[in-house]
């Protein structure tokens, strides 16, 4: 191209000028030419080390255009002086301003050329000359600097900026020096291995251009994971650094009986309610539960007996809610409105396998998933959300083990000062909901909803009476909002994500903040 022609033009005549000279000094041996040309040229030879640069960065006088007229027409108090020299009779100051022909030339020039002590008043008021001559000191300043770009008198500088005669203005210019392989010819150097030098041999004596490791490398244009995700795998190092395993989530669909029944929520229970609940109308019924392969040794048709007692006319110890339980019901499919449904199957898995002791282990498992709910939606709601769930199965636990695991569960996000709130979910007794102050908000904020698993959910499983289970859940949404500042869901979820805003965040750390 054009251009490239010019660079290479460029160089050559640096090759030339440097064969005369030791040095140049790009701002006296090339003062017309771009600082970017020059630098184009200059790198193409320093990377064959031909010549060797610095540059140099610095600042010099240029002139301002009164500068320019001064330069070319003289000072004001030197004009003054030359009117009043040539009137032998001396002169007044009308006819002063009269031959000048600019009032304020006259009257500043004036002020100086008394102050100069050029003229002075005659007994008649008229202005003289004191002197035969003068020299026009501001002008000879201002055209060195016109010429040369410099003033090596910093006083005088300083004295010709204040009047606004002159400027400072950035300048970049070289001095260049050859280098080891100067020459006055730039030889092509190769950057592809071609079959033809392979073929003809050429590549022995072929001059290739070095890699420039130096280079930026384009910009890759990668996935991102969703902000969600990110936080999500903040919460899974949580869970796993507190020893828990995760559970697997990849059933959204659930039957009535793993979402509802086997948690002990009655079948008359609002939550069940076509208002917060997708009911799946094709197909019509799910299975009852059942073993899901050959190594699935659990027993269901007990389970299932266990739930529709514990329902209808109450077991191990407790009345039950004595209504007509309904299979029906129990069969209908929904779209998970939690992962307890989850953690509920994982339990009744637990309750089938032995320890050392020939009694369920103790256990942790955690997930974090979708769940889905008929809500309204608005700016912090879904009808989907993530939840993060976890549970602890052991003997003999108690509710203050279960606040003091929440205190540190939620330190390690960089919460602290919980307030536990009593609360009520159908599965678990107590049940408290988690607070926590909002600096932001200046309110406390609920964070979680935990509890201790029902013996009614437990027992219905066979699990060992003396097992209890702490499980509590939080939305995944709300600490990624806050953590992103983000104030609506929608810039997070759905259609209207900007994707930039996706792959512009950086990941995040739960603790930091
Ligand atoms: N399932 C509850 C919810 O939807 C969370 C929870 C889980 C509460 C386990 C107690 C025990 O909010």
């Amino acid at each position: 191209t054009s251009t490239n022609a010019s660079s290479g033009d460029l160089a050559l005549t640096i090759l030339a000028a440097l064969s005369k000279a030791e040095t140049l000094s790009s701002s006296t041996d090339f003062p017309n030419t771009k600082s970017s040309d020059l630098k184009a040229a200059l790198d193409r030879l320093g990377s064959r080390s031909m010549v060797s640069y610095k540059q140099i960065d610095q600042e010099i006088p240029v002139l301002e255009s009164e500068g320019e007229l001064i330069a070319e027409h003289g000072s004001h108090e030197a004009r003054v002086f030359e009117v009043v020299r040539q009137a032998l009779e001396g002169l007044s100051i009308a006819d002063l301003e009269k031959t000048i022909g600019d009032k304020s030339v006259t009257k500043l020039g004036q002020g100086k050329a008394f102050k100069e002590k050029w003229i002075s008043k005659g007994k008649d008021g008229r202005l003289v000359a004191s002197v035969e001559s003068i020299t026009d000191w501001t002008r000879e300043h201002l055209k060195t600097i016109q010429t040369t770009h410099t003033c090596p008198d910093t006083k005088v500088l300083a004295e010709l900026k204040k009047r606004k005669l002159v400027r400072l203005q950035k300048d970049i210019s070289f001095s260049i020096e050859k280098g080891p392989k100067f020459a006055l010819e730039i030889t092509k150097e190769e950057t592809d291995l071609t079959d033809e030098m392979l073929s003809t041999g050429s590549w022995r004596t072929a001059l290739f251009k070095p890699y420039n490791f130096n280079a930026l490398g384009a910009d890759q244009h990668t996935g991102a994971l969703h902000p969600l995700m990110k936080v999500r795998q903040e919460f899974r190092h949580i869970f796993f650094e507190l020893g828990f395993e995760e559970m697997a989530t990849d059933r959204f669909v659930e039957s009535g009986f793993w979402n509802f029944d086997a948690l002990f929520v009655p079948q008359s229970h609002p939550a069940r309610d076509l208002q917060d609940t997708f009911f799946i109308s094709d197909p019509k019924q799910a299975g009852k539960p059942h073993a899901e392969d050959e190594n699935d040794k659990k027993d269901y048709d007990t389970y299932w007996e266990n739930v529709r007692a514990i329902h209808e006319q109450g077991k191990f110890g407790s009345i039950g809610y004595r209504y007509n339980w309904q299979k029906e019901e129990s069969l209908r499919l929904v779209l998970r409105t939690h992962t307890t449904a989850v953690s509920t199957a994982m339990l009744h898995k637990l309750a089938a396998t032995r320890g050392p002791d020939g009694r369920p282990p103790p256990a942790r498992y955690f997930s974090i998933d979708r769940v889905f709910r008929n809500e309204t939606v608005d700016a912090t709601h879904l009808a989907e959300f993530h939840q993060v769930e976890g549970v602890i199965a052991d003997y003999n636990l108690t509710l203050g083990g279960l606040m003091d695991f929440m205190t540190v569960f939620f330190e390690k996000m960089g919460i602290y000062d919980l307030r536990f709130k009593p609360a009520y979910n159908p599965y678990t007794e107590p049940s408290m909901e988690i607070f926590s102050f909002h600096k932001g908000l200046n309110k406390l904020v609920e964070i979680g909803n935990s509890g201790m698993f029902r013996p009614e959910m437990l027992e219905a499983m066979s699990l060992p009476s003396d097992m209890k289970v702490y499980g509590w859940g939080l939305s995944l949404e709300r600490p990624t909002m806050i953590k992103y500042e983000i104030s609506n869901i929608r810039e997070l979820l759905g259609h209207k994500v900007d994707l930039n805003f996706i792959e512009r965040n950086p990941a995040v750390r739960l603790d930091k903040n």
